[in-house]
């Protein structure tokens, strides 16, 4: 085992990198965090080849490289070009991890939380603010485990165009695109849904309590939103698989605690190997080992 110093190279798609991000590296353990905004796939290499080629063999585990920023689309076109600038068949690599404003770690933590309560595999979802960061991650996790899963938008086309990223990565994913822009497309979209996750923008209210008075299935909401007032009506910000009326709800800090515990495990798991790629199905893997 090195004793070099561990390095997070965090290559933020933003101008200014995330504080968040080197506040939870730092809680995490990590030894230095060399931080760079306005990265695009254009410029990065050079920093690629900063990681590779100064430390050698072994050492290598100890630098790895966190690809952050608030455009998670940007952030999978950077991921992608640092691969290519890694030479692994020469031993020249390091380990990976995408987590653009915290969409695997979120993600994960919030289909964590729901299976707890639901069997994935046969349940009826509803993604609110399904296009952004977090949702499109949710959307795609629970279209992998196998339920039926409405991807919903203000904008049905933006909704669809989600749809078809995650079926390019879930083949055979159930999953389609419902318009979620007014009051008369609620019953439609709520319709037989046994799951309801909120990852709408903060402090919009995605589902108020009206809408779904006449639901009888449903057994599961988590509201992601931390900023007041709630993305779902009804859940409250510390929710933590607590139950009211039958239906067990998570508020964002009863996910929260669950990221945070996910992202800094995924973390430690860079420095393990120079060889780990952690997108969101590795993320969510690491999420299930927690107990
Ligand atoms: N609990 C945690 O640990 C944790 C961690 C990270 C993030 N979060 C929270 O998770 C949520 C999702 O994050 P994100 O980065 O994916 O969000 P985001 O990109 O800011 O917004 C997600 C979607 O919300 C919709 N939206 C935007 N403004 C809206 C409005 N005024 N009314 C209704 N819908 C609106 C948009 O979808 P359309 O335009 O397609 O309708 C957008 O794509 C946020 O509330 C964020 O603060 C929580």
């Amino acid at each position: 085992m090195s004793d070099k110093p561990t390095i997070l190279v965090q290559l933020d798609t933003d101008p200014l990198p995330s504080v968040f991000d080197r506040v939870v590296a730092v809680d995490a353990g990590v030894g230095h965090i060399f931080s760079y905004g306005g990265i695009t796939p254009q410029n990065v290499m050079p920093l690629v080849h900063g990681c590779i080629f100064t430390r050698g063999g072994k050492d290598l585990a100890r630098t790895a490289i966190f690809v952050g920023g608030s455009d998670v689309a940007a952030g999978e076109a950077v991921l992608a070009e640092v691969k290519k600038h890694l030479i692994p068949q020469y031993g020249l690599s390091v380990s990976l991890m995408l987590d653009s404003n915290g969409s695997n770690t979120t993600a994960a933590a919030a289909v964590r939380a729901a299976g707890r309560h639901t069997d994935l595999s046969a349940a009826k979802s509803l993604v609110l603010g399904g296009t952004g960061p977090v949702g499109q991650r949710v959307a795609r996790l629970l279209a992998k485990a196998g339920g039926h899963v409405r991807l919903g938008s203000r904008q049905r086309d933006k909704a669809e165009a989600a749809c078809a990223a995650i079926r390019a990565h879930v083949p055979g994913a159930k999953i389609e695109a419902v318009g979620v822009a007014s009051s008369t497309d609620a019953p439609d979209a709520l319709d037989g849904r046994t799951l309801v996750v909120a990852a709408g923008a903060a402090g919009a209210v995605l589902l108020p309590r009206k809408y779904r008075a006449h639901l009888t299935g449903l057994r599961v909401l988590i509201d992601l939103n931390g900023v007041p007032p709630a993305g779902i009506e009804g859940v409250e910000l510390n929710d933590k698989g607590t139950e009211r009326n039958g239906i067990v709800r998570y508020g964002a800090l009863g996910v929260g605690g669950t990221k945070m515990k996910v992202h800094k495990l995924a973390l430690a798991k860079l420095f393990e190997s120079n060889s780990a790629a952690l997108d969101i199905e590795e993320v969510y893997n690491l999420a299930l080992q927690l107990p």
